[in-house]
Formats: C-alpha cells, structure tokens, sequence
C-alpha cells in the first residue's frame, strides 16, 4: 500500500481560516439560491470557475447534481479522436465530493434547501459554497466546502469539506476521488466525445493517483491527491478505497454527533507529459504531492493570496461612482488573470471555462483579449505571440494547402496552428449549413501581425522581435503577396469575409484589405530597418527564408495598391465591394434584453443579401488605427453602420463603445460598455452555461482603459482624452509601458498622471490635442477647461 508522509506544517486552524476568510463586498461574487434548470446550474458553474491559466476548474457543486456540466480544461490539452476537429479536452476532476446519509446523496437537488449560495472571492481566487439542507427524513445539516487551484504554483490544489450534522446522530458516508470518467460534449447535440484512455490507478490510505491518456495525441494527464479528515477528528471512521472502472474513490464513514462538525480537507497535483517525462509521470507527482503536504496547506495558501495580491496591485481598475460597473470590471479582470498563459500557450474564444468553441483560438485573442496582458503583463502577451510563432508550421501548411505561398494563421487553431474550423455552424449558431470561416475569414492572418507590432512598440522586446517576429512578418506578408490579385493597375482580395460574417464570399473586404496594407507596409519597414543594421540574426531569417529585396519591392508596391478607398463626399468606407446596393433594413425592434430583433421577412439564410451586418466591421479599424482616420471619417462610419449592425457577436458591443467614445457618442457607449462588460454575469447572450465570452471580457478591459480612459500611444508619446459617465467620480487604472508603469487617476475635474520609472525620464504627452512633455517619478494635474487645458505637477 502507497504511504504518505503527514504534514509539516502544524498550523492552527484560526490561521487557515483566517486566510481563507471572505474579502470584503466588492470582492465577492455571490450566486444565492439552488435551481433544478441545467442552464442556471451551467451558467453558475461558468462565471464561478477558477484557476490559474495552466488549469482551470469549473464552478460545479462537487456532488454534481443531475444536469450540472463540471469540467476541468488545461491550456494546449488538445485531442480529436472520433471529433470532426480536435477541441479542448475536458479532464479528470480532482473535485467531486458527495455526502450521503441513509443512502441518500445530500445536495440541494435532493433536499429542502435552507440556504444555498456559492461565492467566489475574486480577491483571494477562492470559491466558497454552503449548503444548509434538510433531508427527505428531517436531518439537517450544512454543507460547506471551499476550493481553490493555487496561482503560484500552478499543479496544486486544494479543498476543505465540512458538515456540519445539526440535528441528528448517526452515520455520515464522505467520498472523494479522482474521477476519469469524464466526457466532452462535443459539438453536436448528445454527441459524448471520449477523448481519455485510463493508464493507471494507485491507491493508499492517503494517497490517490490516476493517469489517463489523451486517445490521439496521446498526452498523460496525472492527477495525485491526498483526503483525509482533518486532524484530530479521525476517530470513529472507517475508510475504504473503491475503483469504479475509472473512477477511485476513497470513502470514509463516519458516525457524527449532533451538533459535530466535520471537516476534510484535499491536496492536489496535477501535471501532464507537456511538463514531465512520461515515465516519471507517477514518481513527479507523488513527490511533487508530498511536498505540498509537507509545506501544508496554510504556507501554500498564503503564497497563493499574496501571488493575487501582486497581480491585483498592477491590473485592478477603480470606479467609484457606479458599482455595477465597479462589480463588472472586476469580475472581468478577474477572468484575464485567471487565464493568463503561463507558458507558451494562447487563449480560446472562451477561456478555459467550458468547451464552448472547442477551446479554439480566433482573432479574439489577437484583437481583444491581448491588450490586458500586453499592458499588464507583458511576459503572458509574449507567451500568446510565441503560440503563433511555434505553429508556424501548421500555417505554412494552411498556405500551401490554399495553394499559395507563405504562412496563413488559420481561423480556428489548437495544437499545431492548422485551420480546425468545423466545416458545419455551431449549434452556437442554431442553423446547421456549411462554414465558410475557416477558408475565408484571412484578416486573422494581420490580426497576429498586429498583435506582434503592438508587443513590439509597447515593450521594446527587440529580442523576440528578431528571433520570431521576423518569420512570422515576413512569411505571412508573402502569403498575401500570393494571395492578391491583379486587377488593372491596382491589387485586389477576393473571396473573403471580413469581421461580419453575414457577409460570405466578398470581394475587397475593407478591414481586411486595410490591414493588409498595413502589413505589407511593416514587412517592408522592418526589412529595410534590418537590412541597414545588418543584423545577423536578420541575415539568417533571409537566408532561410530565401528572402530578398525584389520581394521586399514587391510588398510595398502592392500596399501602395491595395484596393481601399473612402468617399470624398460622404466619408463612408464601403465595407466591401458592392455592399451599398444591397437592399437596406434598419434595426427597428429589441428584445426584453434590448437585443436588436431581425427585420421582418429577413433570416440568416437571405440576411447577406441586406446591409445588415453581424458586428462592427469597418468600426473596427478605428479602433485599431485611432490616429489614421479623421473624425470626419470616424463619425459618417459609425453613424451609418452602426444602427445597420445586429451585434450577434458579443465582439461587437465593445468596438461600438470606444469607436463611440472617439467621436462624442458618450450616451449610445456608456450603454455598449455595459452590454459588455456584464454579458456573462447577466448572461446577455443567452449562453454563459457555454461559457465565458473572452473577447468580451479583453473588450470591456480595454473600453475602460483606451475608451473611458482615453489612453492610446502614439509612437512614443502617450495621448490621453479621458471621458467619464456622469456617475463614475474616479477611474483609476495604471499600465506598463517599456520599463515605465503609466499611473492614472481620472475624475470629472482633473486627471492626475505619473509615469514611475527606476530611472529618469521625460515622456511626451498630449492631453486634449495639447502637447508637453512629462517627466518621470512627479505626479502631473492636468485640467480641462472649456478651451485648453492647464498643467501642473501635483
Ligand atoms: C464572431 C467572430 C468570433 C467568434 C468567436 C463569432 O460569432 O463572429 O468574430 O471570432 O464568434 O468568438
């Protein structure tokens, strides 16, 4: 029998508890009440996920209540098998606990609830459940537990269980185990993917150990745990292990006196063969097990609240004023940190939260989840571009399989950067037809490019930009190179779809064509700028790329020609080829939840023959390139597309809010700003239980930060026009920019800013269209009056 030591660290309970005490109001989120719905339970076990960007957990109750979807996702843990395209897997748990008395398995399913909530302690990443229930026989008890996967050390975790018999004696049956019977849910309705084979169970006394192995790609995930009673409550119970196929579970009972409480506790590890040797799989564990054992739970604990307490120091945003929005920002920033990349990884379309999309990457993490993590944390935004540069491969393969040249990002990604578009719409969607995304929506191709650029301009990584970036400019800008078409004297692209995909199979996509003017641009630049350096690691990307400057000349030309155009006289950018002679149908009606309802006579089927649109298309380059079109520009743009968009994507609300606050439109933001910032905490798109809408969440960070904030870059010169609703008295925020912190302190009269450097420094600024200089390490107040601004340090 497996043996394992006891702990070392010896300390009082008072201590732990304390730590694993609530926060304070702002801090917490609260779901009271139990309801039987599948969609409540799954909506619940979304937004109270936890985790640490290695891992994540879902929310679910550990009994796990008929109808609750729990799940365990670790990033870059990929697998097809019997699926059309490879997904996220869906792993073994380390969670599930079930309280049975008289037989009965104790849950707010099968009891009268007394009192149900569950709380996330978004401070501490902690969630909290408690359970006061009455069985069908009149015994009540209280079932509280509280979890947590450890942030700084990203393979530990940790729970504690307590019941509490209130009003009776008798025998109480705790079970806890490792659970590989696990499934995804796959893509179409009922369809049950299996993507785990079981490889080993152990079991001890107090050790438990499972190992199961992805069918396809053929990672090990192994998980080691240890539960037990806490100490100096073992005394009349009687243990055993049980295996249930792939399930262990390690079951004591116990025979409670009224009014005892209690209480188990759980550590677990858990790792995969991306991190260690598969042979060494069982030994790292174990080893690694017994050394959170012997560290124990309260030094484990306090390391991981310290870890929050550093990241919450450098991304919390304040808002006084308004506390829906203060709770929603919040909530956000906590789903950023939770899925940060701690490794070379990306971020899918839903976080880790569910297996929603598959767990795929879209240009939702390029375009909107990216600039927290650029800003904030610059390493995890290093660690996202490293995940396009390591799948290259599979994008020259895109490339080459579309019959051109170069390097083509695919739309849908997971392990190796090939395209895993499904070929039919999601059930997201609710019409089964064919997809055409995965071969026509190329402006993620840019999008990654631009991401890159960003990285670039805001750290000052030269490093990376020479050991990686240059492949990846260079290679995707000869895709596009192969990809235009000549047409009379100027380039075309043919064939695409640009963000609003209402509109399939379009010529000349403005977005598109735009961004891939820019890039050309960039390719070019960057090659001259290397080529005068003579840089080798520059010469060796050339060499290997076979890359030389009639190439180069080529690119450049084709930005210069690149089909994209504005109208003299109106300003408006027609979002592709012949898009103004579709028939036209404003939004005139919206749902309960103020969802903009289709036209009569319009379905998904006929709508690209309309100029409705999806999501903000052309908006979107003034949100890219605030500082390339004029207010002319942006205003005609927005006042004509935006009451022609449906926003059936959860992108859209946040692109309408900056784009909105650019030009003035303060009301119509304020109101886009918190259709994103709360869509998941109300569930405004109707499916949260899918879960979380990660675009959404990167989009509310950067409304408050670029839009209300008013805060972009302009090479090296910080531009600042802040804008505050009525309500907010303060945003306060602060950023990381090169080796300086932006600080930021906004309210209606002044804005207050210090650049915190560990050497001397002197930024340029403009504030109101006004320009001066700033010097690091001294507070500036800057004032609006009604035609100029004053300047003063504090
Ligand atoms: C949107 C895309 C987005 C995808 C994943 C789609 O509905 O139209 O822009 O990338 O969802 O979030």
């Amino acid at each position: 029998m497996l043996q394992i030591a006891e702990h070392g660290h010896r300390d009082t309970g008072d201590d732990l508890a304390q730590l694993l005490s609530l926060s304070s109001r702002p801090w917490l989120l609260r779901r009271a009440g139990f309801s039987k719905d599948p969609r409540r339970l799954q909506i619940n076990e979304t937004l109270m996920t936890i985790g640490n960007g290695y891992l994540n957990i879902r929310g679910s109750l550990e009994e796990l209540p008929e109808g609750s979807c729990r799940g365990m996702y670790i990033n870059g843990v990929y697998d097809r098998s019997e699926a059309d395209v490879e997904e996220l897997v869906k792993c073994p748990v380390w969670t599930d606990v079930s309280v049975w008395i008289d037989g009965l398995k104790i849950s707010p399913a099968t009891c009268r609830v007394l009192r149900h909530e569950q709380v996330l302690d978004m401070k501490k990443g902690i969630l909290h459940r408690v359970s006061r229930l009455r069985t069908p026989s009149g015994k009540i008890l209280t079932l509280s537990t509280v979890k947590l996967v450890c942030f700084h050390a990203v393979h530990h975790g940790y729970m504690r269980v307590s019941v509490l018999a209130e009003n009776f004696s008798g025998n109480i049956r705790v079970l806890s185990g490792l659970n590989g019977d696990v499934f995804n849910r796959g893509f179409f309705e009922g369809e049950r993917l299996k993507h785990l084979h079981l490889e080993r169970i152990e079991r001890g006394r107090n050790l438990m150990y499972l190992e199961m192995k992805t069918r396809e790609r053929q990672i090990h995930i192994a998980h080691a745990a240890s539960w037990r009673m806490l100490e100096g409550q073992s005394r009349n119970v009687r243990w055993e292990p049980r295996i249930y196929g792939e399930k262990f579970t390690s079951e004591m009972t116990l025979s409670a006196e009224k009014g005892s409480l209690s209480e188990f506790e759980k550590f677990a590890v858990v790792m995969t063969s991306r991190e260690v040797k598969k042979e060494c799989m069982f030994s790292e564990s174990v080893r690694e097990l017994k050394w959170f054992l012997r560290k124990g739970a309260f030094q484990e604990i306090q390391e991981h609240i310290s870890q929050w307490d550093e990241c919450w120091k450098q991304a919390d945003i304040t808002i006084e004023g308004d506390c829906e929005a203060q709770e929603a920002i919040r909530y956000n920033i906590y789903q950023l940190l939770i899925n940060g990349p701690r490794t070379v990884g990306s971020v899918g379309a839903k976080f880790l939260s569910s297996e929603g999309y598959l767990g795929h990457v879209f240009w939702d993490t390029e375009i909107f989840v990216f600039p927290f993590y650029l800003y904030n944390f610059p390493s995890m935004a290093r660690n996202m571009l490293l995940y396009r540069y390591e799948t290259l491969p599979g994008a020259l393969l895109n490339a080459e399989r579309a019959g051109y040249r170069g390097a083509r990002y695919g739309w849908e990604t997971a392990t190796t950067g090939e395209d895993v578009t499904p070929r039919f719409a999601s059930k997201l969607e609710r019409t089964i037809r064919l997809i055409y995304t995965g071969v026509e929506e190329e402006h993620i191709v840019s999008d990654v490019i631009y991401a890159l650029e960003r990285y670039v301009r805001v750290t000052g990584d030269m490093d990376f930009l020479r050991q990686c970036g240059l492949e990846m400019i260079f290679l995707t800008a000869r895709y596009w190179a192969s990809r235009v078409w000549k047409e009379g004297d100027g380039y075309e692209i043919h064939t695409v779809i640009g963000p609003d995909e209402f509109h399939e199979h379009v010529n000349n996509n403005a977005y598109t064509n735009f961004l891939v003017r820019w890039h050309l641009r960039l390719a070019a630049i960057v090659f001259r700028h290397f080529s005068r350096t003579g840089d080798k690691g520059f010469m060796r990307v050339c060499r290997n790329l076979d890359l030389k400057s009639t190439e180069v000349s080529r690119w450049s030309e084709i930005s210069r020609s690149l089909k994209f155009g504005i109208d003299p006289d109106t300003f408006l950018i027609e979002q592709f080829d012949g898009y103004f002679s579709l028939s036209d149908h404003g939004v005139r009606r919206h749902d309960r939840k103020g969802r903009p309802v289709l036209p009569a006579g319009i379905t998904y089927r006929t709508i690209g023959k309309t100029r409705l649109i999806k999501q903000a298309d052309v908006l979107m380059l003034f949100l890219l390139f605030p500082h390339s079109f004029s207010s002319e520009v942006k205003q005609a743009n927005y006042d004509f597309y935006e009451p022609r968009t449906l926003h059936k994507s959860s992108l859209s609300h946040s692109a309408h809010a900056m784009v909105g606050l650019d030009i003035g439109d303060h009301q119509h933001a304020y109101r886009y700003f918190m259709k994103t910032v709360r869509v998941d905490l109300d569930n405004l798109h109707g499916n949260t239980d899918l879960g979380i809408h990660a675009a959404a969440v990167g989009g509310a960070w950067q409304t408050v930060v670029m839009g209300f904030g008013g805060l972009t870059l302009k090479s090296d010169r910080i531009v600042l026009n802040p804008w505050l609703p009525g309500s907010w008295r303060r945003l306060v925020f602060r950023v990381q920019w090169r080796e300086r912190i932006i600080e930021l302190d906004i309210s209606h009269e002044q804005t207050l800013i210090r650049i915190v450097a560990s050497r001397e420094m002197i930024v340029p600024c403009t504030f109101r269209n006004r320009c001066f200089r700033i010097r690091s390490n001294i507070r500036y107040v800057l004032r609006d009056r009604p035609l100029s601004c004053s300047i003063g340090e504090d």
